[in-house]
């Protein structure tokens, strides 16, 4: 949730399914209005609450990256688009690799919501869709040409705390900086080391993913067991 202290009004960030617990933070917590819905990308791990939560409130659409085909009301977003939010600024950063359609959101140049494309200690996996060896290729050139230019105090926050190579991390948060110095997946020097890396000792892919990418793409209601 990001919200701006001086309007009240907050914009949800990759919620899960279960938005009751979302609308409560929001109320409960900090009294925040909620007037927008943002999808980092199109998740293949669970399936988002993001449309879901524009029903309830009315809003215009799902914000997503233009390419990503989804067939639910989107707000499409590009690279470098700038957003207000009261007394806060959004920065967009196209960061495909991990899907095609991923990006990052940069807070008031502070603070970054990295979704999957950097976790703390590693990064999202590149085998989920399309071609593994072109997508490792893209996400080296997001980490490297486009996140890894942030300042090493830019604080980031990742969708998720567990990483493939980096089990057991309990915190939420890390920096560019330490990621920049700490993670594994940050080291490979090039990209023939990189798909190296992206290639060994992941763990099993997301049960049921394929299926999973088609309900959040609108493709089909089909339910998931
Ligand atoms: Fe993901």
């Amino acid at each position: 949730m990001i919200g701006s202290k001086e309007t009240r009004e907050c914009i949800i960030v990759d919620p899960l399914l279960d938005i009751d617990f979302v609308i409560d933070e929001a109320k409960i917590e900090s009294s925040y209005k909620i007037v927008s819905v943002i999808d980092t990308h199109t998740h293949a791990d669970h399936i988002s609450g993001a449309r879901n939560l524009v029903k309830r409130f009315n809003l215009q659409g799902v914000g997503m990256y233009a390419n990503s085909g989804s067939k639910f009301k989107t707000i499409p977003m590009t690279d470098g688009q700038i957003l207000r939010l009261g007394d806060i600024e959004l920065r967009f950063i196209h960061t495909p690799g991990h899907t095609t359609d991923h990006m990052c959101v940069l807070v008031d140049n502070s603070k970054l919501l990295t979704g999957d494309t950097i976790l703390i200690g590693d990064v999202g996996r590149i085998d989920l869709g399309g071609d593994p060896r072109k997508n490792s290729d893209i996400l080296y050139e997001s980490l490297h040409n486009k996140l890894l230019t942030l300042d090493d105090n830019v604080e980031i926050f990742p969708l998720h705390i567990g990483a493939a190579h980096h089990l057991g991390e309990t915190n939420t948060s890390s920096t560019i900086g330490k990621e920049r110095t700490k993670n594994l997946a940050l080291k490979p020097k090039n990209k023939e080391e990189f798909f190296k890396y992206m290639t060994e000792d992941w763990p099993p892919k997301p049960p049921d993913y394929q299926n999973i990418i088609k309900v959040n793409r609108g493709e089909t209601s089909i339910e998931i067991i």
